[in-house]
């Protein structure tokens, strides 16, 4: 099968903006003498948090978590899934979630109520990409890598049917 591919954020802007987020990191963190985690969702966010944490220079931890939203049309509807909880504890350390791509912003809030139980001493959000025009749910962003289209893309992560997520660029297909 061929696909159609054309490149939306090359492997150069992607870079840069990485190294960009890891400077407004170290900035916004340096003062706070609590711990910091990255909690990384899979499996999305991988390619990106690697990138990511090589660019923070305080000490900190990688932790990971697997969620499924409930379709809306569902009893359970808005309600995520834990299918792989994290292996460590946030209580009372600096959290940092770490997104590829935000689109509806569902998953994302239910994921910060569930964190925010756990009483860490922050939570902030720092996602590659943003569809701004698909939001459902307002979440305060703070460390923003590209606004886009509302346009389905692959790449430095993303996937379409698990592929393409090893791609170094971010690309859209012709589906
Ligand atoms: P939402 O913000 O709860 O709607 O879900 C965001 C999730 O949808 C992301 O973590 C991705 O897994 C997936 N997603 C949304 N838009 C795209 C896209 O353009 N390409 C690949 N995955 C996407
Ligand atoms: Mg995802």
């Amino acid at each position: 099968m061929t696909v159609e591919m054309s490149v939306m954020i090359s492997t150069e802007e992607i870079q840069a903006k990485v190294k960009q987020l890891g400077e407004l990191i170290n900035a916004h963190y340096a003062q706070s003498e609590k711990e910091l985690v990255l909690i990384g969702l899979l499996r999305g966010s991988v390619i990106f948090m690697a990138d990511l944490c090589r660019c923070i220079a305080k000490p900190h931890e990688l932790d990971f978590m697997t969620v499924s939203s409930y379709g809306r049309s569902t009893v359970s509807s808005g309600e995520v899934k834990i299918l792989k909880d994290l292996d460590g504890e946030i209580r009372g350390k600096d959290v940092l979630v770490v997104e590829d791509i935000i689109d509806s912003g569902n998953t994302l809030s239910k994921v910060l109520e569930v964190l925010k139980t756990r009483g860490p001493n922050s939570i902030e959000l720092c996602t590659l990409v943003s569809k701004p025009s698909r939001r459902e749910i307002d979440l305060d962003v703070r460390f923003l890598g590209f606004e886009v289209e509302d346009r389905f893309i692959v790449g430095y992560g993303l996937d379409y049917d698990q592929k393409y997520r090893h791609l170094p660029f971010i690309g859209e297909i012709g589906l």
